[in-house]
């Protein structure tokens, strides 16, 4: 594995704080987890780009990712792979849970990048969320507002897939 960098997302810092599991458990150096909000962090530097995004309004992205998606659509991202994560709330918002994380997976889709770390829905509360394509997360899903206690265990399931 090349480069590994993380842009990420957050309103009340929980995708901060689950972007920074993936990092510690990844190996990634602090330096190489931006948030876009400060828009540091250069897209080319990396062959592995990790996004993270929370939820908000009806599975909408997070506000910064809103204008980010932007610098997003402009980078080359040919030749790159690249995993989503999302942060979202899967009792309240079942019907868009983590649905933000779909809005990202279609703008990278068509640019030349392999995406990875789909994973089944086994297990989670959700209903037909844009989040899921044929049957399984395009990224990892997470819910800190209910499951806090699984989010470890579904950082691990996720990273050891994207391994194999
Ligand atoms: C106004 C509002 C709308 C939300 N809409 C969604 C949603 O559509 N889907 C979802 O999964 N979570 C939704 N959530 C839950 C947040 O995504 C969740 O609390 C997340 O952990 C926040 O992460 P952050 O602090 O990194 O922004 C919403 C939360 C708020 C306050």
């Amino acid at each position: 594995m090349g480069k590994t960098g993380i842009f990420y997302g957050s309103t009340t810092g929980t995708t901060e704080k689950v972007a920074e599991t993936i990092a510690k458990k990844l190996g990634i150096a602090s330096g190489d987890v931006h948030n876009i909000e400060s828009g540091s962090g250069d897209l080319s530097a990396y062959d592995f780009l990790i996004f993270g995004s929370s939820s908000t309004g009806l599975g909408d992205l997070q506000y910064f990712w809103e204008e980010y998606l932007d610098t997003l659509k402009s980078a080359d991202l040919s030749g790159k792979t690249v995993a989503l994560f999302c942060c979202g709330d899967s009792y309240t918002y079942s019907d868009s849970f983590c649905g933000a994380m779909r809005k990202i997976y279609d703008a990278i889709k068509d640019r030349g990048c392999k995406i990875v770390g789909s994973i089944s829905t086994g297990g989670y509360e959700t209903d037909d969320t844009d989040a899921v394509i044929d049957g399984k997360f395009v990224g990892l899903a997470i819910d800190n507002d209910n499951e806090e206690d699984k989010t470890p265990e579904r950082i691990d399931l996720w990273i050891k897939s994207m391994k194999e």
